[in-house]
């Protein structure tokens, strides 16, 4: 008989925060192998947090953190990246002295996603390999922190805000590469936007937190239509008029 599939990665009533200041309450989430979550809310509600939760920076109050079936709650940080667990930081996180192919080279592990297959996703980072990390622009930088993690080879990249502050053009371009790391390579994402729009258009479920709880769960093409739902969890901003 058949056994259920297995969630890739799951929360189980998971309470965390910083020191006693409890963020995150009682959350439960599940995301297939290959699936895509995206994590909507306003400024401040605890999508941060979450992440954090799930790499391991922060201690769990109460639920545990499951992947793969495997209850990795007390693994440090770098074992769970071992794991497949692939984090792009809000903050972008490049080698500012070396240039990007050595940025993507000191990442490496073994898998898909080698040079060759993350130039091919980056054709930018292509013909920028010998710049200097320090010499990129910020819509550049942020590329090389998703290329550079994706050459870890993860299941599951956690996004934390990829497209904050970025031209359009930029965020057309990365856009395109998650939707192809999504669609084609079946990559796991779990993706924190501000702008809903692109966030559902990227997506298959989506979760809205509101002050550190789940407030609302949908699948994405359904949310992306009910605008009453947006409207009061997060406020109706639909990505159009992004103003930079
Ligand atoms: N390092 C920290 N120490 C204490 N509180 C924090 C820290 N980082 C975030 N918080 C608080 O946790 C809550 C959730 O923050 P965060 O997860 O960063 O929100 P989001 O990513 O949704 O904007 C906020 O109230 C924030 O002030
Ligand atoms: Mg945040």
């Amino acid at each position: 008989m058949a056994r259920m599939a297995e969630p890739l990665l799951e929360l189980r009533k998971v309470s965390a925060g910083y020191g006693e200041g409890i963020v995150l309450d009682h959350v439960s989430v599940a995301l297939p192998e290959g699936g895509s979550l995206a994590l909507l809310g306003r400024n401040g509600v605890g999508k941060t947090t979450l992440i954090l939760t799930v790499m391991g920076y922060l201690k769990l109050a109460t639920g545990a953190v499951f992947f793969r079936g495997r209850d990795i709650s007390r693994l440090p940080p770098h074992r769970r990246a071992r794991l497949g667990l692939g984090w792009v930081p809000q903050e972008r996180d490049i080698f500012p002295s070396l240039t990007v192919e050595e940025n993507l080279t000191v990442a490496a592990r073994r898998g898909r996603w080698d040079l060759a297959a993350v130039y091919g996703l980056f054709p930018r980072l292509k013909e920028r390999r010998g710049n200097m990390g320090n010499q990129l622009s910020g819509g550049e930088q942020q590329m090389l922190t998703i290329a550079r993690t994706l050459m870890t080879n993860p299941a599951v990249l956690l996004l934390d805000e990829p497209l904050e502050g970025l031209a359009p053009i930029i965020v057309e371009e990365l856009t395109a590469a998650i939707r192809k790391m999504a669609d084609d390579e079946g990559i796991a994402l779990v993706l924190v936007e501000q702008h809903a729009e692109v966030a559902l258009g990227l997506t298959d479920q989506a979760v809205v937190i509101e002050r550190g709880l789940i407030a609302h769960r949908a699948g994405s093409r359904e949310l992306l239509a009910d605008t009453a739902t947006l409207d009061r969890h997060i406020g109706l901003d639909l990505g159009g008029q992004r103003d930079h």
